[in-house]
């Protein structure tokens, strides 16, 4: 007698319920609109996808600040606005039967915009961004809360940070990329310190029932010589 499959029986995540193991991982195709909402395009496209037999969908990386997106055609979660455009993704891939996920990300010093913020000022192409403040620090902490609490009212059925890929998470956990002298920098215990917060503002922002995922990546998006040494 055949056993089933592990990979298409049945898991549970935090009050989920998943019809099988196969997850879609988030990928960024560029098919938001110019000001990060949600297109006819994303839609057509998150549609085939969900319609593919995976569980769940974890949307690709979508913004929590203006100063955030690694391109124009990021989808964005930074205001109000884009609610009822990420409603209806939520509900095209649960019309497909999986679930859906969506990721939240600020890309520091990969950011497309020519001022950039970002852990220290470390040059990036021909670009040279800004150390962050406290101030901005606090900023884009609160965005990631915001962002969250956004993609739960658009009714996804969890959220994902994303701490990979070299992006602003990574930059504060690298030596690599994290050159700061003050609370945020030196010590792994300082340098988690973003990371932290982000998390702990994000399980704040919407609840201890709601599922909250993290993506970890060691990569920095730099040459191996001196880069992933997390
Ligand atoms: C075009 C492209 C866009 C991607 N966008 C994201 C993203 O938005 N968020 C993320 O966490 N990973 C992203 N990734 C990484 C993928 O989720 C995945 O981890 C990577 O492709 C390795 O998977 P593989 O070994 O199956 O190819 C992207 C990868 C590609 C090729």
């Amino acid at each position: 007698m055949n056993t089933p499959s592990l990979l298409f029986s049945p898991y549970g995540i935090k009050g989920v319920s998943l019809k099988n193991r196969i997850i879609m991982a988030p990928m960024f195709v560029g098919y938001a609109d110019p000001d990060g909402t949600v297109s006819s395009l994303v839609l057509d496209h998150y549609r085939e996808m969900a319609g593919s037999g995976v569980s769940m969908v974890v949307v690709e990386n979508a913004s929590v600040d203006p100063s955030g997106s690694g391109s124009p055609f990021i989808l964005r979660v930074d205001h109000d606005r884009y609610i009822s455009g990420l409603a209806q993704l939520a509900k095209t891939i649960h019309d497909q039967g999986a679930l859906a996920f969506l990721q939240i990300n600020h890309a520091g010093r990969y950011a497309y915009l020519r001022e950039r913020l970002a852990t220290s000022p470390l040059k990036t192409g021909k670009i040279v961004p800004r150390e962050m403040t406290h101030e901005e620090i606090q900023r884009i902490v609160d965005g990631f809360a915001e962002g969250a609490r956004r993609v739960k009212e658009a009714g996804f059925d969890g959220v994902e940070i994303h701490g990979g890929t070299g992006y602003l998470i990574v930059q504060f956990l690298s030596p690599r990329t994290n050159h700061r002298t003050d609370a945020y920098g030196g010590a792994l215990e300082n340098r988690m310190r973003f990371a932290l917060q982000v998390t702990d503002a994000v399980l704040e922002a919407v609840g201890k029932d709601y599922p909250v995922g993290y993506r970890f990546g060691d990569g920095h998006c730099i040459p191996f010589r001196d880069g992933r040494d997390l």
